[in-house]
């Protein structure tokens, strides 16, 4: 397409693969992320939403149906293999979701300092709009996980009923201060993950026998600690096969630059702008304006025995530096395109963690190359693969504090996540002004060679079941019991 007026040309990116243990790391560079807003529309009217409808969730109605009555409900994810796809176990569809107690005294906003791993299940062949997913509870038992609260990760079926549980281990030492408003103390990270046993039968799906291990603490090298920066970021492990690099298992996971805060520097590389490219950016302009405090990037790490008790950090796949500050719940899916596999790095991210200068909605955000590690190619040229309906024209904001002139549901939903078939699943925030707490619609994407295209004729205008996770591989029999 021809260049928007007045903003830079994109960087050119290979897509080709590297080694998964060479030091290339991809970058999402400005001239990238500047494409959002050269796609958006600039003469909308306060509050309506700017983006291209290709890449916007469509609208979740205000009178969504709460999933549960006593827990609020937010990051999901299936029971998986090691290729993604969504495992129905006996019969039974499993999902576990990041949840907090719904009458325990504090609000929706504080679910993150007291959040616990639960899970639901349902039969494989129920309507997902009519039946309800079944509350299992916490999948641990009470004090027995690594560290005080439970963040996102993910979940394997290994052999027979064997479970791993991938988790982040967060550990808050002022929950209390932050559940009055209050705190900041900065929290210990780990992943971590718990072997275990899942059981089905008549009455349902149980879990028990959970083994904890701490697996990765950031090394402060090419992932940022806590000492280095209270508000790093170090979680949401996902784990997975390559085709390309057999008997290996992989993980990417959400971290920081390693540097102590403030000090990291926007590098020419950061920014990705063209030779002579007559809006570009200069590199001290970039710095003077603070960008460097931004410095997401994706980890990988590979397991270093047959248990996935024992990792080790290869250099990050993607950085966001001077770009974003969070790339969160990052996850590898394979499409076969044209006899090819083609690599997607899905991430979701925040439109409040951008960097000065940058603006981009709240959502989920795609990459494609030829390999796990790779030069990768944003989706859409931009990055962005689907995001909450926005005024990009209008300053950015936080879902606990938005403004009455944007558009009400510019945080509608959050923690996308893409599944096969291109279903996107996520958890609903705040339509117009109603707090969520409950899986969202799930919508479909349509994606190949690098461009999406939300699809409208998906469900009723876009808009699937709320909390549609269906399997797609069936393990254990029919669950006729
Ligand atoms: C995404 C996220 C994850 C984290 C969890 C904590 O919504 O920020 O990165 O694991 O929420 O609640």
């Amino acid at each position: 397409p021809a260049p928007a007026p007045g903003f830079p040309l994109p960087t050119k990116h290979t897509q080709k693969a590297y080694d998964p243990a060479s030091d290339f790391t991809s970058k999402w560079t400005r001239a990238d992320a500047k494409q959002i807003m050269a796609q958006s529309d600039s003469t909308v009217k306060p509050g309506e939403n700017s983006m291209s409808p290709d890449v916007t969730m469509p609208e979740i109605p205000e009178d969504f149906p709460t999933m549960n009555d006593d827990v609020w409900v937010w990051d999901t994810w299936s029971l998986t293999d090691e290729h993604a796809n969504q495992i129905s176990y006996k019969g039974y569809d499993v999902i576990f979701s990041l949840v907090a107690d719904r009458h325990a005294g504090y609000g929706f906003d504080q679910r993150h300092w007291n959040a616990r791993i639960g899970y639901f299940f349902r039969k494989t062949n129920a309507d997902p709009a009519k039946d309800k997913w079944n509350y299992g509870g916490h999948l641990f038992l009470d004090n027995t996980s690594i560290g005080n609260t439970e963040w996102s990760g993910s979940t394997r079926l290994m052999k027979g009923n064997q479970v791993n549980v991938f988790y982040t281990a967060t550990t808050f030492y002022d929950v209390k201060e932050r559940n009055a408003g209050g705190g900041g103390i900065a929290p210990d990270a780990a992943i971590a993950k718990a072997l275990g046993k899942i059981h089905a039968d008549e009455n349902g799906v149980t879990f028990d026998g959970f083994k904890h291990h701490k697996l990765l603490e950031p090394d402060g090298k090419m992932y940022q600690t806590k000492e280095q920066n209270p508000g790093f970021a170090f979680r949401d492990p996902y784990t997975f096969a390559d085709p390309a690099h057999p008997g290996k298992t992989f993980m990417v996971f959400e971290g920081n630059t390693g540097a102590k805060r403030g000090d990291y520097r926007c590098k020419n590389e950061d920014l990705g702008y063209r030779k002579g490219d007559p809006n570009a950016e200069s590199l001290d302009e970039v710095n003077n304006s603070g960008a460097y405090y931004q410095t997401a990037n994706v980890g990988l790490a590979v397991a270093e025995n047959k248990d996935l008790t024992k990792w080790k950090f290869l250099p990050p796949i993607l950085s966001g530096n001077c770009v974003n500050d969070q790339t969160e719940r990052p996850q590898i899916f394979i499409q076969n395109e044209g006899g090819k596999n083609k690599y997607y790095l899905f991430t979701i991210s925040h439109q409040f963690t951008y960097a000065a200068g940058m603006r981009g909605p709240d959502g989920v955000y795609g990459f494609v190359g030829d390999g796990v590690r790779s030069d990768y190619q944003p989706m859409n040229n931009s990055g962005l693969a689907l995001g909450s309906p926005t005024d990009l024209n209008l300053p950015s904001e936080s879902p606990e504090a938005p403004t009455p002139n944007q558009n009400g549901r510019q945080f509608q939903a959050y923690s996308h996540y893409v599944q096969p078939g291109g279903l996107v699943q996520s958890f609903i925030d705040n339509v117009n002004g109603v707090r969520g707490g409950s899986l969202s619609p799930t919508v479909k994407i349509n994606f190949r060679d690098g461009v999406s295209q939300v699809d409208r004729s998906f469900g009723k205008n876009g808009l699937g079941p709320f909390g549609y996770l269906p399997t797609n591989v069936s393990v254990g029999g029919n669950g006729l019991y």
